[in-house]
């Protein structure tokens, strides 16, 4: 990871904060000083800023592969959620960084760390969320470039941002978004005269599955939590 993000990663700093104290010969990495902010860091580095050492982050970032009919919330009297699945974290701050319906499957993120966990869902933060869908009745060509524009939804002042639709079947497709209202997906089919009857989250900001299985959960790497 490049020096700048690690140390963005790592302390409270913000990416400027940390390019700032690279720049003004305040960062060592292992005993030497560099200004160097594109600089490699291997997880064997050690890295100190006034001669403070970083330490690896007490924070916990997990994606889960939620099964169909577990809900998203922190706990339920009667259903089964997220957090009840993961064996061996207990820590108390644990939420979940976008949620998901209870009978969509596919990628959740989990974390302790609330400042990261608004960087995923801000609107003001572009994210991409990857959707693979099925619907009751055949998707029109039409939709593709209707999904483009922004659609209506019931109740909500504006159109959804631009969006694109992939159409890989009669009734299948993938939808990439950029924002998270309620229920969108099944909205924005809903606003087509469609019905969604399937839906799975294949990624959010880049953030893949990557061979995981149903149920699967693991932690994320630093790379991919300094994405956010
Ligand atoms: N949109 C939906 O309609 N449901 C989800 O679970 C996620 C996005």
């Amino acid at each position: 990871m490049r020096l700048d993000k690690y140390i963005a990663t790592h302390s409270e700093a913000t990416r400027s904060l940390a390019k700032m104290a690279i720049k003004s010969g305040r960062v060592e990495v292992n005993g030497e000083m560099t200004k160097d902010q594109g600089k490699k860091i291997k997880p064997t580095d050690v890295v100190t800023i006034n001669g403070a050492e970083l330490e690896e982050s007490s924070e916990v970032y997990l994606v889960m592969y939620k099964k169909d009919g577990v809900i998203c919330a922190t706990q339920d009297e009667e259903q089964d959620t997220v957090l009840d699945f993961l064996d061996g974290y207990t820590h108390k701050e644990l939420h979940i960084a976008g949620r998901l319906d209870k009978d969509t499957t596919g990628l959740v993120l989990i974390t302790s760390d609330g400042q990261w966990s608004h960087r995923v869902t801000s609107p003001k933060h572009v994210c991409e969320k990857v959707y693979l869908l099925e619907t009751v009745i055949p998707i029109e060509e039409s939709y593709v470039e209707a999904f483009a524009n922004g659609v209506r939804l019931r109740d909500e002042p504006k159109a959804t941002k631009p969006c694109k639709l992939e159409i890989l079947g009669p009734k299948k497709a993938r939808l990439t978004l950029t924002e998270g209202k309620y229920h969108q997906v099944k909205r924005m089919f809903g606003a087509m005269g469609n019905r969604v009857t399937k839906l799975h989250r294949e990624s959010v900001g880049g953030i893949l599955l990557q061979g995981m299985r149903s149920g699967d959960f693991r932690e994320l790497s630093a790379e991919e939590v300094a994405r956010f």
